[in-house]
């Protein structure tokens, strides 16, 4: 299975391809660019460990000159130390204008190299080489980049779009189970908001806790469970990307469950839940919010939930986190104006909408259901 899907913007257009094994390609992908010879390749040990030496081989073979910058592993890295890092290794091997960052990891490791790529000689090249399920379906799409600060989440940043996504869906063999699941919240975040056919197919499937179940091949040769998920999920992203590149109006909707999720991994200190076991969490508070509200049936919030639990993702807030804190720390949220904090709210599977009306009782009631 091949797919490519297109992110249509005004100045910047580009391609995800969905292929497996094309890790071994990316030479060939970037010399279709006609990207400058010069890269810069960002990792982690854990991910360089299993896949840094196809990479530097294909590109290598490719004809690129090729240096790396291996940032320790962990959200709690995702800050302007690690920024530096790149820069004293673009630094020293004098990566210029024409030359390209490539990310090779999770979303963290992709949103600090766009980050790095954004403002290093004022914005380079970058391409995105994604090896989370959470980055192939979400981090690696829209161009959104950048680190944490010491008191919120993603604070610091820019929009950058890569030149090109390339997804290898093998990669995700070594994928640890955990991180398995915490792909698996903003999935059926595309399914809630966007896509009930893909919400549809993941209540119907047995499981989605396990790669193998996922990867195996569907009766009659058709595409594998992965694929159908990668496919929908980063078609999700584009269509919505591809119609408001900055978020003026309509990409809000992705952040849905974000609002309380980036409350508790923040005040967790990053260690606690992933990002993707915050969403499930923060997907579960606005779907009760929104019941509440009464603008989501019931029937639908105990579905999501249900969907949420078979992929094995918490639905309860972590022990020990102070409501009142939660609350308070909602209003450092990006998306808070004019001192209100904003909500993406379901009205049915499939479709959502943007409130800035949410009464802090309500919030607080749901908060302390979820302990
Ligand atoms: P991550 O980057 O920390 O990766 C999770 C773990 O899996 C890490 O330990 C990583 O080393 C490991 N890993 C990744 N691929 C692997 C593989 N194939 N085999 C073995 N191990 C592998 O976390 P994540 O969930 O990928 O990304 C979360 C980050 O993405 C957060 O910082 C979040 O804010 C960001 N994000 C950004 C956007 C965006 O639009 N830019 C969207 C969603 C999330
Ligand atoms: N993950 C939210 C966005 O890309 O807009």
């Amino acid at each position: 299975m091949s797919s490519t899907i297109s992110v249509n913007l005004p100045l910047s257009s580009y391609e995800i391809a969905i292929a497996p094994g094309s890790l071994d390609n990316l030479g060939d992908y970037m010399n279709r660019l006609q990207l400058g010879k010069k890269v810069l390749l960002v990792s982690n040990p854990t991910v360089f460990k299993h896949y840094g030496e196809r990479v530097l081989s294909s590109l290598k073979a490719s004809g690129f000159d090729v240096c790396s910058c291996i940032l320790p592993d962990g959200e709690q890295y995702k800050n302007l130390d690690s920024i530096q890092k790149i820069y004293g290794t673009a630094l020293e091997n004098r990566v210029e204008r024409s030359s390209t960052m490539i990310a090779l990891g999770g979303g963290v490791i992709g949103d600090m190299t766009g980050f790095a790529a954004a403002t290093w000689l004022r914005g380079i090249n970058f391409v995105q080489v994604p090896t989370s399920l959470l980055a192939m379906v979400d981090a690696s799409v829209g161009g959104k980049t950048g680190v944490n600060h010491p008191q919120g989440k993603n604070l610091i940043g820019a929009f950058h779009q890569p030149r090109l996504v390339l997804i290898d869906p093998e990669v995700l063999k070594t994928l640890p189970e955990r991180e398995l699941r915490a792909g698996m919240a903003e999935v059926i975040k595309y399914g809630v908001i966007w896509d009930a056919d893909l919400f549809a197919k993941m209540e119907n499937c047995l499981r989605l806790d396990q790669m193998e179940y996922l990867m195996a091949p569907v009766s009659g040769g058709e595409n594998s469970l992965i694929d159908y998920i990668l496919i929908r999920s980063c078609q999700a992203k584009a269509d919505v990307v591809s119609k408001d590149e900055k978020e003026a109006g309509l990409r809000a909707i992705l952040n849905y469950g974000h609002t309380i999720a980036h409350a508790v991994e923040s005040l967790t200190g990053y260690s606690v839940v992933n990002h993707g076991e915050a969403v499930a969490i923060g997907m579960v508070a606005a779907g009760e919010i929104a019941a509440k509200l009464g603008m989501w049936q019931s029937s639908e919030v105990q579905r999501q939930n249900i969907l949420i639990e078979k992929a094995g993702l918490p639905t309860k807030l972590p022990a020990g986190l102070d409501i009142a804190e939660i609350i308070e720390s909602l209003q450092l949220d990006k998306k808070v104006k004019a001192g209100k904090v904003r909500f993406i709210l379901p009205t049915q599977i499939g479709a959502v909408t943007i409130t800035d009306e949410v009464p802090s009782e309500v919030i607080r009631e749901v908060l302390q259901e979820m302990t």
